[in-house]
């Protein structure tokens, strides 16, 4: 009687390490559930893999966009950031024009025409919204995203934006280049247009835009 309990399960004493394992379990596979989910819904905004080769236009719906964050597409075979940025972001952008090549981006082959109309150092059609070619003009690689302000061991005066560390190129929060680094251009702005107040085509122009 003294050994009842053993090897009967009705009795069996609590394994607390398996069901910690058990409750692990779950929450992963309800992590990885959650990730499956999306995707289809993410790719229901988009065209098919040949017309995007093809250069399909690309839709993104911005609603859930929050301030210092990144939604990334593809068109073209391209990443395409779209980032909103804060007011200090914005406030700190005519500050650096001394130290960038192109601070009013005047060569034309970097942007559209209508995304300087409201303002030439954002390079966007609405001020918070900016909307870029993620892929850095030296040599191609995808530069990151280092979009707070605060001094980083490449730049302690750094007032948000994108540094490449494949040949420390840099570019500020519109995606305009820093002097003195191997990049040429301003990052490039391609185009797009609102369909409506949170949705972004990329690939087509605003009806009626030079
Ligand atoms: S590819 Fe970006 S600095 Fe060379």
């Amino acid at each position: 009687m003294a050994n009842q309990g053993v090897n009967d399960p009705i009795h069996e004493p609590v394994n607390t390490g398996r069901r910690r394992f058990l409750t692990a379990t779950t929450a992963v596979v309800g992590a990885v559930g959650a990730g499956v989910a999306a995707v289809p819904f993410i790719k229901s905004w988009n065209p098919s893999a040949r017309a995007k080769l093809a250069g399909a236009p690309v839709t993104a719906d911005i609603t859930a966009l929050q301030e210092g964050e990144r939604l990334v597409l593809e068109w073209r075979g391209q990443p395409i950031w779209i980032v909103k940025r804060s007011k200090a972001i914005l406030e700190a952008l005519p500050t650096l024009d001394s130290h960038l090549r192109d601070p009013m981006s005047e060569n034309p082959d970097q942007q559209p025409a209508y995304v300087l109309e409201h303002d030439p150092e954002l390079r966007s059609i609405k001020p918070e919204v900016s909307v870029l070619v993620g892929l850095c003009t030296h040599l191609g690689c995808s530069p990151e995203m280092k979009a707070e302000i605060r001094p980083e061991p490449f730049d302690p005066e750094w007032k948000g934006g994108y540094f490449c560390p494949c040949h420390k190129s840099r570019f500020d929060m519109a995606g305009r280049v820093f002097q003195g680094v191997p990049a040429p251009t301003n990052l490039v702005v391609p185009p797009h247009y609102y369909e409506n107040d949170t949705t972004i085509v990329i690939g087509v122009d605003p009806q009626g835009a030079a």
